[in-house]
Parts: C-alpha cells; sequence; structure tokens
C-alpha cells in the first residue's frame, strides 16, 4: 500500500528532539533555524493589505507577477544582473523550491549527491524520489570547514543525475567561492547534471553584503536551479514563499509540477514579500547585526573551551561544535535538554560522519542565547569524564 522508500522514512533528528518540548517558555530554543523577532511591521501590513483587499483568489501558479518582478529587481540589484523574469518562480517555501527541483532530476535508478553535512530535509527529499543518495562531506580543518570541487567530484558516481550545494551552509558556515563555484557548475554543463543550489542564507555572511551566488557564474541555458526564499533574509519563517531560478527549459516543466505541490505560494503572503523586497534592505542589514552579535557571543563563550572543538561560520547563524570523544549526539542534546532547558540539534541528523557534533541557532536574541550557552557549558564540564559514555540510557 505504500511504497517501500516512504515506509523507511524516519522522523528528522532536530524535530525528534523539539516536538517533545516545542513552545514550552522554560526552554531555551536553539534547535530550529530562527531568531525571536516578529516579521517587520511594514511587511505584515502589505500581507493585511492584501487581504482586505480581497487577495484571496487563486493566482499564477509560478507567482505573481509583481512579485516575480521585484525579485528580478532584487537580484539584479544585488548581483548587477540582468534576470529575465520568466525565469523566476515563487514556490511556496525554499523547501519546495529544492522539493520540486529534485522531482525533476532524479528517480528510481538515480543517484544524487549532497554536500554535506546537510540539513535533514534535502536527503528526505530526494530519496522520497526514489533516488539513492551519496554525500561528501567537508572536512574541518585549521582554516575551517573545507571542501574542493575535485573532491566533489570524486564522490560523483555513474548514475549521478544531481548534485546539492548550500552555500553559506546550515549547519557549518562554510562558503562556497566564486572560482569553486565555476569549476562546479562547468563540470556539471558538461555532465548535464542538475545543480540545486540552495542560497536562502545569501545575505548572512559576516564579510560583505551577500555571499557569492551561482547566478552570478551562470549562464541562462546551465542545468542550475538556484533557490531561495524570505525565511531567514526578512525573518520570514512562518510565511511560507520562496523563489527560484531556473533555466527557460524547466519551466514549462515547473508550472506542471507546481500545480501539483501548493498550485502557488500563498496570494497575501507574495504581497507582503514584495514589502519585504522593496523596502527590506534595513531589516536585512539589522538582521544580520544581530546575527554577528550572537556569532561573537558563541566565539566568546564556546570557542577555546577545552570540551569543545569549534570552527567559526563564515555564513548562515549556526554554529555546529564538535565534542571530542562524544558518540551519541541524540544522547547529549538529550540530557541539556532535560537538565538545562536547552533545545538543540542532534548531530547525527545532518548526515554521516557527525556524531559528535551539536548544532546551535545563534539567531535568538543575545541574552537567552549567553544564557543558554552558559547551561550548555555548564552541562558540558558536570559530564566532562564520561561523554564518551553518555548514551539514551544514561
Ligand atoms: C539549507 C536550508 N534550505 C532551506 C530551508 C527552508 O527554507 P524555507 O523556510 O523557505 O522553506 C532551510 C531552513 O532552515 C535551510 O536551512
Amino acid at each position: 500500500m505504500v511504497r517501500p522508500v516512504i515506509e523507511t522514512l524516519e522522523q528528522n533528528g532536530i524535530t525528534r528532539v523539539a516536538f517533545q518540548r516545542l513552545n514550552d517558555p522554560a526552554v531555551i530554543p536553539l534547535w530550529f533555524g530562527e531568531g525571536d523577532m516578529v516579521t517587520p511591521a511594514f511587511i505584515r501590513e502589505a500581507a493585511k493589505q492584501a487581504l482586505d483587499d480581497g487577495q484571496t483568489f487563486y493566482a499564477h501558479t509560478r507567482g505573481l507577477p509583481a512579485l516575480r518582478d521585484a525579485i528580478k529587481r532584487y537580484l539584479d540589484g544585488l548581483y548587477g544582473l540582468d534576470i529575465d523574469p520568466d525565469r523566476i518562480s515563487v514556490p511556496g517555501s525554499a523547501m519546495m523550491g529544492v522539493t520540486i527541483a529534485a522531482q525533476m532530476a532524479v528517480t528510481s535508478g538515480d543517484r544524487a549527491l549532497i554536500v554535506s553535512p546537510h540539513w535533514p530535509n534535502i536527503e528526505i527529499t530526494y530519496r522520497v524520489t526514489g533516488a539513492d543518495v551519496d554525500v561528501v562531506r567537508q572536512r574541518e580543518t585549521e582554516a575551517g570547514w573545507e571542501l574542493t570541487v575535485p573532491e566533489i567530484v570524486a564522490a560523483v558516481r555513474p548514475g549521478t543525475r544531481s548534485i546539492f550545494v548550500n552555500s553559506p551552509c546550515n549547519p557549518t558556515g562554510w562558503v562556497m567561492r566564486r572560482d569553486a563555484q565555476e569549476e562546479l557548475l562547468a563540470f556539471c554543463r558538461e555532465r548535464d547534471i542538475l545543480l540545486i543550489a540552495d542560497e536562502v542564507y545569501h545575505r548572512t555572511v559576516f564579510d560583505g553584503e551577500h555571499a557569492p551566488s551561482f547566478l552570478e557564474v551562470a549562464r541562462d541555458d546551465d542545468p542550475l536551479v538556484v533557490v531561495n526564499g524570505f525565511s531567514k533574509a526578512w525573518a520570514m519563517t512562518g510565511w511560507r514563499v520562496g523563489w527560484v531560478v531556473a533555466s527557460p527549459r524547466l519551466c514549462t516543466a515547473w508550472t506542471a509540477l507546481s500545480e501539483c505541490f501548493n498550485t502557488g505560494a500563498t496570494v497575501f503572503a507574495q504581497t507582503g514579500g514584495i514589502a519585504a523586497l522593496e523596502h527590506g534592505e534595513e531589516t536585512v542589514r539589522t538582521l544580520r547585526e544581530q546575527y554577528r552579535g550572537g556569532r561573537a557571543i558563541v566565539e566568546r563563550c564556546l570557542a577555546g573551551l577545552p570540551l569543545i572543538d569549534l570552527r567559526m561560520p563564515e555564513g548562515a547563524f549556526y554554529a555546529f561544535p564538535r565534542v571530542p570523544g562524544l558518540r551519541d549526539s541524540f544522547a547529549l542534546v538529550q540530557g541539556i535538554l532535560a537538565e538545562e532547558d536547552v533545545g538543540l540539534a542532534p548531530g547525527y541528523a545532518f548526515g554521516p560522519g557527525n556524531e559528535s557534533h551539536f548544532r546551535l541557532c545563534f539567531a535568538q536574541s543575545h541574552e537567552r542565547l549567553e544564557e543558554g550557552l552558559r547551561r550548555v557549558v555548564g552541562y558540558l564540564e558536570r559530564h566532562a569524564n564520561r561523554l564518551d559514555r553518555i548514551t539514551e540510557m544514561t
């Protein structure tokens, strides 16, 4: 009755922890990818106005023309491009953008390659297609998280039809450089592999206004889908609106698939997106400053602690520390939740090789973040002589 691959799907490791104490005011939640700032009033007002104006009907499944134009203007301004708005579509979240792109690229018998550590939903969305998933993991070096294009290419196997890259990366904060983007795109072009570039953290970099984008090095007809959205840069996680830029040859298929998913993003929420793009630069900068402050708190509280091995992130708003000797990341975050009321995400959720890591989001307001980190450190110090023996049973 149910496809075997669906039956094998497990709850992702982040919600497995978080759903136990979701919305519990006693918990300092550092488990999800969001801060505690409500979407700015001018964006909320735009959506309210759209509702009052009667924007409650079906709209174009690939997005309101006014929003697609606004996205075009935004991207053109940010990267100095001239993008054809017909290449832009508006799925009901960046996540849905990845899902639709994955559906286009792979099916049973194909393989997908994910740059890892990776956000768990990405792997699930590929696996649901029936494809097999491989990962290529970034390395921890003295300089930070690193991965070269030859390493990615070496992980490509016969049957690899799609490669997924998320830069800036959730959870490591790794940022792919422009020359590496060019090199990888040339490889995908040559092999006709669909590259899905997830750039939802494009504005959260701690050096400059934006991370390098594949859009800056791509040709219009490249086998590339660049996925982005409003959730992170404009504090709009609950709105569920994203956007993608793809080659014209993918647009007809995008319309067909989008019809079957949600027939286009919620119309009045899209109107909020227009306001965000047209008047939201100050919001983007304010949020980035908030995240920069959060990053500094993480550095102050965690870097240099003998119990923790930490590479500071170049982008996004997560830290992904390693606890040397730890074997069971789920047990660690369960212990911290139970004893310290701090919510973290277990490393194992982000792919193989991450069992001694945990992820924390530093987008929260600074006082709560600092208190949360103080408690995490307290827990680690209390259990220092038995971190290798922490298991679910303890
Ligand atoms: C790498 C990555 N892609 C996509 C998303 C989801 O974005 P959206 O809220 O637009 O679905 C997230 C959210 O955490 C993410 O970390």
